[in-house]
């Protein structure tokens, strides 16, 4: 490959400048905590943000877009430390709503990838996989043609079944299509021995995936039958931090760019130098990725905070398993925010939301690490009693488990990690009924979301999504007008919607706060959409909530003059839609931040 050095800042650039001059709207990277989106705890994929528009909703932005994503991927998160796993990434992605096809994506991409002037791959270097066909789609001849067409050997084009070439729907239902796949050769001499369909059965390394663009062409309906969409979209992404490390030809994506300063700073507080040893080179990788996921989550522009539930936990599991790989190579007290400290630094220009909320990062970083410090020491004196008690190859018992997640906070993958150290295992689903037996909510309910990605818009998480806008409207007349939403999540049962407030509401104030959405559910107040510039919507009185999510134009709902908020759908028709609404619970997210779970009911 030819040598040109690439860094995070131009390969981004690059990115986003190749598809604004193919006529595409650069749009922020959304949040990293998911709106309405009862499927997952966070933003795993580029295109999550923009369902609703793939579902056909009109995007204010138009029908070419692309941006920068931040992603977080948790689901395997014992792998990280390894060359290619990370739990947060950027995705670079650009996408089709109901505007071109294959015909210009595949071009494209072969022009990115093979021109000088963007990543001046050589042709011969390039391999890709097209889908192989079956009973619900035909083979992708066309895919295959368009890349044949752009100069790409015949022998280096493969076909996959729908287990390599087909993404989405992550979810049981909802769009989906055969994809295309843009793979490195790092082995001409393994890749020449494969037949056009034998592509998986090359040896690790010989092909490095690069880029992925998917046809979205078909809906899964709720009976498994795959029926055409009426809008046929593209959706492609590239990982950046992947990218970067094989165009510059990086072992790992700890050696690009991005985390440059932060390996200087860990060894200047350790004394130790990346690379010295296998242990050494693994507690840095855990400590840059977990470090730098946390700041990301806890800076974002719904941030987070450290918590026993849903995506505080996993919060809580990085740091904690950062604090405790820095244990390993004598990290210092309070040295995950010096680390920290160094990220923010590095994407300053690119996701300001880091250095604006820079000062509570330092203080939740402190803070769990603080909290976990004080345990950790017992918790390991109480881990070796119960391992030296067990011969080698035992099991830690499923109690023992829980009662180190219990009393000492060791979330059970670091049980699991010291246990494996020891050529040991743990009982996890003994762990699990020890969980569910002290009537804690178990985590395996949030687990089981990252499985999947898009989002169900039924009609029910629809109402709920309007009754959210009312409920944010009640509360800023019933208690105060400086209440802002915090965070908001739905699933199909109830909302759940969190802003600032001091204290819980008391019983008045919540009657008062149910009235008065019931009382607006009963005027059967039509919900009105409308695009206009974001100057133009502030201006009108619209809350300017998602500032940041997108470019020039936003689109705004308003329920008559009660609820006025910038948001990007979808929402009821009519608030007579909507049923009866009543505040079920109430909950302490933090000092400030109060969390309200309400119903409707018909
Ligand atoms: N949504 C596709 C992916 O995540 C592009 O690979």
């Amino acid at each position: 490959m030819e040598k040109k050095i690439f860094t995070s800042e131009s390969l981004r650039q690059l990115y986003l400048n190749f598809f604004k001059s193919k006529g595409h709207a650069v749009i922020p990277s959304a949040s990293l905590i998911p709106e309405n989106d009862p499927t997952v705890l966070f933003t795993t994929a580029g295109m999550h943000p923009l369902v609703p528009y793939l579902l056909g909703e009109r995007h204010p932005a138009g029908t070419r877009l692309t941006d920068v994503q931040k992603c977080v991927r948790t689901g395997d998160i014992d792998e990280v430390g390894d060359e290619a796993h990370c739990t947060f990434f950027e995705m670079l992605g650009n996408w089709s709503l109901g505007d071109y096809f294959k015909e210009k994506m595949i071009p494209w991409s072969f022009e990115f990838l093979t021109s000088p002037e963007y990543l001046g791959i050589p042709v011969e270097d390039i391999a890709v996989t097209c889908f192989a066909g079956d009973g619900d789609c035909p083979k992708d001849e066309e895919s295959a043609e368009l890349w044949k067409q752009c100069g790409i050997k015949p022998s280096n084009i493969y076909f996959l079944p729908k287990s390599g070439n087909w993404w989405g729907p992550a979810g049981t239902t909802g769009p989906c299509g055969p994809d295309t796949e843009m793979h490195i050769i790092r082995n001409h001499a393994e890749a020449d021995k494969l037949g056009a369909y034998d592509f998986d059965n090359a040896p690790k390394g010989t092909f490095l995936e690069i880029w992925n663009d998917v046809f979205m062409q078909y809906n899964k309906n709720e009976e498994g039958k795959y029926e055409p969409l009426k809008q046929r979209n593209v959706d492609t992404g590239m990982g950046l931090e992947r990218t970067l490390c094989i165009l510059n030809g990086k072992a790992s994506v700890y050696e690009t760019d991005i985390f440059e300063k932060a390996i200087a700073k860990i060894e200047e507080l350790t004394g130790k130098t990346y690379g010295e040893s296998e242990d050494v080179t693994k507690a840095f990788r855990v400590i840059l990725d977990h470090t730098r996921t946390a700041t990301f989550m806890l800076g974002d522009t719904h941030g987070i905070v450290p918590s026993n539930t849903d995506q505080g936990y996993i919060l809580r599991r990085v740091i904690r398993r950062a604090v405790r790989y820095g244990r390993n190579i004598n990290l210092p007290k309070g040295a995950l925010n010096e680390v920290s400290k160094t990220i923010i630094e590095k994407y300053a220009s690119v996701y300001p939301e880091l250095t604006a909320n820079a000062a509570k990062i330092e203080e939740e970083l402190n803070k769990e690490e603080e909290k976990f410090s004080k345990t950790l020491q017992q918790g390991i004196k109480e881990f070796e009693k119960v391992a030296a008690a067990l011969p080698v190859g035992g099991e830690i018992d499923g109690v023992s488990a829980f009662r180190l997640y219990d009393t000492y906070g060791f979330p059970v993958e670091i049980t699991s990690e010291m246990a494996k150290e020891k050529g040991l295992t743990v009982d996890i689903k003994g762990y699990g009924a020890a969980f569910a037996a002290h009537q804690e909510k178990s985590r395996a309910g949030s687990e089981q979301k990252f499985a999947c990605g898009l989002a169900d818009h039924k009609e029910e998480t629809t109402r709920l999504h309007t009754a959210t806008h009312l409920l944010h409207a009640a509360l800023k007349k019933v208690c105060s007008e400086e209440i802002n939403q915090k965070g908001s999540n739905i699933t199909e049962e109830r909302l759940r919607f969190d802003f600032n407030f001091a204290r819980k509401l008391t019983p008045e104030e919540v009657k008062a706060v149910e009235d008065m959405v019931n009382g607006v559910i009963k005027e059967d107040i039509p919900v009105v959409m409308q695009e206009m510039s974001l100057e133009d919507a502030k201006a009108q009185g619209f809350t300017g909530l998602f500032e940041s999510k997108y470019g020039e134009k936003v689109k705004t709902y308003a329920i008559g003059d009660f609820s006025k908020e910038i948001c990007g759908g979808p929402h009821a028709q009519r608030t007579g839609e909507l049923g009866t609404f009543k505040i079920v619970k109430q909950e302490n997210v933090s000092a400030g931040v109060k969390r309200i779970k309400a119903t409707l009911t018909k």
